[in-house]
């Protein structure tokens, strides 16, 4: 069931990353999942016909998605699978809006720089205004995708200020690691690269595990919340 909608109004911030990582991750766990790719790029279809033999069984990519058969696919697929992750391109269009008014949770991916700040402000204000129009609350996180060790002063000042604006930020952010850019290139999943390939892909896999159980915590309050 829950549909998990990746939104930015910002190409190159971690969306289809963070879309497919968590698809690996609720698969691999033996939950079927449907990605739905509704970026025209379609970097998630390429991803699966690239390395088709590599996908897993389970994990069910959907392609060629637009403004006129979003809402169809994702109903249909929330009718069959336990997961459905919606990843979409970087702007806010019809696609977006369509695909938000059937999210149980929207993840807003973005680095730790301030034009991505500002940019997440403009897709809360997009889902403000949705929940307002379907007169539904719907529940939003700020996820950062591309963490580092590094704290910097930039990095406390957004943090602050998504605080001060009562955006609430996932508890957990997906680590910048070589394995999740990897898995595009060498294909298959995290769970299938070896030390050859990227160093240390246990760590990634134990940072991706780490991210889906906090989005699937997050679905547990927000479902308890509005019950
Ligand atoms: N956690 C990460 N670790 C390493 N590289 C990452 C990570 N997240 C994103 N990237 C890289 O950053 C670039 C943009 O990421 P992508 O997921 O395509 O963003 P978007 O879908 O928002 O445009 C890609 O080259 C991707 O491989
Ligand atoms: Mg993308």
């Amino acid at each position: 069931m829950p549909v998990i909608v990746l939104c930015s109004t910002k190409g190159g911030v971690g969306k289809s990353t963070t879309a497919l990582v968590l698809a690996q991750v609720f698969s691999a766990a033996g939950k079927a999942t449907t990605l739905i790719d509704a970026d025209p790029n379609q970097p998630l279809a390429t991803w699966a016909k690239r390395f088709s033999g590599n996908v897993p069984e389970n994990l069910h990519v959907q392609g060629g998605i637009n403004e006129e058969t979003i809402v169809d696919a994702i109903d249909t697929a929330a009718a069959q699978h336990p997961f459905v992750i919606v990843d979409l391109e970087g702007s806010a269009n019809l696609t977006a809006s369509y695909a938000i008014s059937r999210a149980d949770l929207v993840l807003i991916p973005m680095r730790g720089k301030q034009l991505d700040a500002d940019q997440a402000g403009r897709v809360v204000a997009l889902i403000e205004r949705e929940s307002k129009a379907f007169r539904r609350r719907i529940e939003y996180r700020v996820v950062f995708s591309m963490a580092t060790a590094l704290v910097t002063k930039e990095l406390k000042h957004i943090r602050a200020t998504l605080e001060q604006k009562g955006i609430p930020i996932l508890p957990a952010a997906l680590k910048e690691k070589a394995a999740f850019s990897a898995m595009f290139q060498i294909g298959g999943t995290i769970f299938d690269l070896t030390d050859e390939d990227v160093s240390n892909p246990k760590s990634a896999i134990d940072n991706a595990k780490e991210l889906a159980l906090a989005v699937t915590n997050t679905l547990k309050e927000a479902e308890a919340a509005a019950a």
